[in-house]
C-alpha cells in the first residue's frame, strides 16, 4: 500500500511538473482510491498473462458476470485498450514496472501496422503505440503508427467520402459511428508527416458523418451503409442498439469524442457545434439515470431495470473533459464528467481489489441484441475510466 501511495505522488508529478502546491481534500480520495485500484488490477492482470499457455491471445478483452475470462489475439478490436491502460495506469502512477508490461505488450501490436482488413486498427494502435509514443518513445514507434494510419486511410473512398468500417457482415459499404474514433490517428499522422492527406480524409468523413449519421435530435444511427459505387447511402440502422431507430449508448458516446478532437484538431466550428449538440443529448436526456451511467440504450424499452454501460459513461466522461477545456463555458461538462468518474469509483462499478480478473470496471455492454458481454468487465471501460482520470487531474491540477 506503501509503495502504490508513493508511486500515486509520483505519477501526479509526472503528470505535471508545474502543478500548484499540494492540496488535501477529501472530496477526491475517489480520485486516489480509482488509481490505487487500477493499480493492483492492472498489475494482477498482468502475472495472469505471464502464466498464459497461449503466446498468441494474450490481450485480455472481458470478464462476464458468470465468470467467463475472454483472452484474444492480436487482430480484435480491442487489442489496443489493455496495453493503453498500462501505459495510462503508467502514467499516473509512475510504477516502472507497468510501463515495462505495456511497453511488451504494445510490442506484440506491431504487425498490425499493415493491417488493413478493419477501420479498427485506429483504436488498435492509437491507445497502444498511441500513448507510448507520447509516453516513453522508442524510435520505430513514429514509422509504425505512420504505417497504421496509412492502413486505416487505405480504406478511404473517395466516392462516399468516407473510411469503410467493416469487412463482414450484409452491407455494401459499413460506415459505424465508432469510425469516428480512429480519425484521431489520421490527424496525427498530418501533424507528424506533415502530409495534410491523412487529415483531409478525416475531415470528409466527419463532415458525411454529421450529415448521414445524425438525427434533428443529435442522435445518431449506428450504421449507414453506401452503395460503394455511386456514394448513395442503402440504409440507417443498427447492429449493437435496441432498434433502427433507437440511441445506442456506447454509439452516443463515441460521437461525443470523436467530434470534440475534431474541433481540437481543426478549430472548425461545426465540429464544436456537433460536438455540443451530442453533449446535450447525453446530458439532458430523461433516460440517464441520477448516477449518470447510461443504460445500454436511450431507448432500451425495459427501463429502469435495463442493463447500465459503465464504458459508454467513462468514454462520455473522457469526452466531455476534452471538450471542458475547449470552450470558455466548460464547466457544466466538467462537473458532469466529475460525477460520472466518481460514480466509476464507488463500489457499485469498481471492482474490489482481487476480484473481477485483473478488470478495473465492472458492468458494461458489449453487445445486448447479440447477447454478448452483457454486465461484464471489459477492457475499453477501463482504458476511458483512466483516460478521465488523467484529464481530471491535468484539469484540477490536484496533487495530494
Ligand atoms: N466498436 C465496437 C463497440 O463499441 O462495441
Amino acid at each position: 500500500m506503501k509503495i502504490i501511495r508513493s508511486s500515486f505522488v509520483f505519477g501526479i508529478f509526472l503528470l505535471a511538473a508545474a502543478f500548484k502546491p499540494v492540496t488535501k481534500n477529501e472530496e477526491t480520495d475517489w480520485v486516489k482510491k480509482g488509481i490505487d485500484r487500477a493499480h493492483s488490477q492492472l498489475m494482477a492482470m498482468a502475472k495472469s498473462i505471464e502464466g498464459l499457455k497461449s503466446d498468441t491471445a494474450v490481450f485480455p478483452r472481458s470478464f462476464s458476470k458468470e465468470g467467463k475470462m475472454l483472452w484474444v489475439g492480436k487482430h480484435d478490436w480491442t487489442s489496443g485498450f489493455y496495453p493503453g491502460s498500462l501505459w495510462y495506469a503508467y502514467e499516473l502512477t509512475g510504477d516502472s514496472t507497468l510501463g515495462k508490461y505495456a511497453r511488451k505488450l504494445t510490442n506484440q501490436l506491431k504487425s498490425i501496422q499493415n493491417y488493413r482488413g478493419t477501420h479498427d486498427v485506429g483504436f488498435m494502435m492509437y491507445c497502444s503505440y498511441g500513448n507510448a509514443f507520447r509516453l516513453k518513445p522508442q524510435v520505430s514507434d513514429e514509422p509504425v503508427l505512420v504505417n497504421a494510419a496509412k492502413s486505416l486511410a487505405s480504406r478511404y473512398s473517395p466516392v462516399t467520402k468516407t473510411i469503410r468500417s467493416w469487412d463482414f457482415g450484409k452491407w455494401s459499404y459499413p460506415v459505424i459511428i465508432d469510425n469516428m474514433m480512429n480519425l484521431e490517428l489520421l490527424f496525427w499522422a498530418s501533424r507528424t508527416t506533415k502530409n495534410d492527406s491523412y487529415k483531409n480524409m478525416a475531415i470528409q468523413h466527419a463532415d458525411a458523418t454529421i450529415k448521414n449519421h445524425y438525427r434533428k435530435d443529435f442522435s445518431c444511427y449506428h450504421v449507414v451503409s453506401y452503395d460503394p459505387t455511386t456514394g448513395k447511402i442503402e440504409s440507417k440502422e443498427t447492429h449493437q442498439g435496441f432498434s433502427d431507430s433507437s440511441a445506442w449508448a456506447r454509439g452516443q458516446a463515441w460521437g461525443l469524442y470523436g467530434f470534440t478532437f475534431c474541433y481540437r484538431e481543426t478549430h472548425e466550428h461545426r465540429y464544436l457545434d456537433q460536438a455540443r449538440a451530442i453533449a446535450s443529448f447525453i446530458m439532458n436526456n430523461s433516460a440517464t439515470p441520477a448516477d449518470l451511467i447510461p443504460y445500454w440504450d436511450y431507448n432500451a424499452p425495459d427501463i429502469p431495470n435495463a442493463p447500465r454501460d459503465a464504458s459508454a459513461a467513462a468514454i462520455t466522461a473522457a469526452a466531455l473533459l476534452e471538450l471542458s477545456k475547449l470552450v470558455p463555458d466548460g464547466k457544466p461538462y466538467f462537473m458532469y464528467s466529475e460525477k460520472i468518474l466518481k460514480t466509476l469509483s464507488s463500489d457499485a462499478y469498481l471492482a474490489r481489489q482481487g476480484t473481477n480478473n485483473g478488470f478495473i470496471l465492472m458492468n458494461s455492454v458489449g453487445s445486448f441484441p447479440e447477447k454478448s458481454e452483457v454486465s461484464s468487465a471489459i477492457n475499453y471501460a477501463d482504458y476511458y475510466y483512466l483516460e478521465g482520470i488523467k484529464k481530471y487531474l491535468e484539469i484540477t491540477k490536484l496533487k495530494k
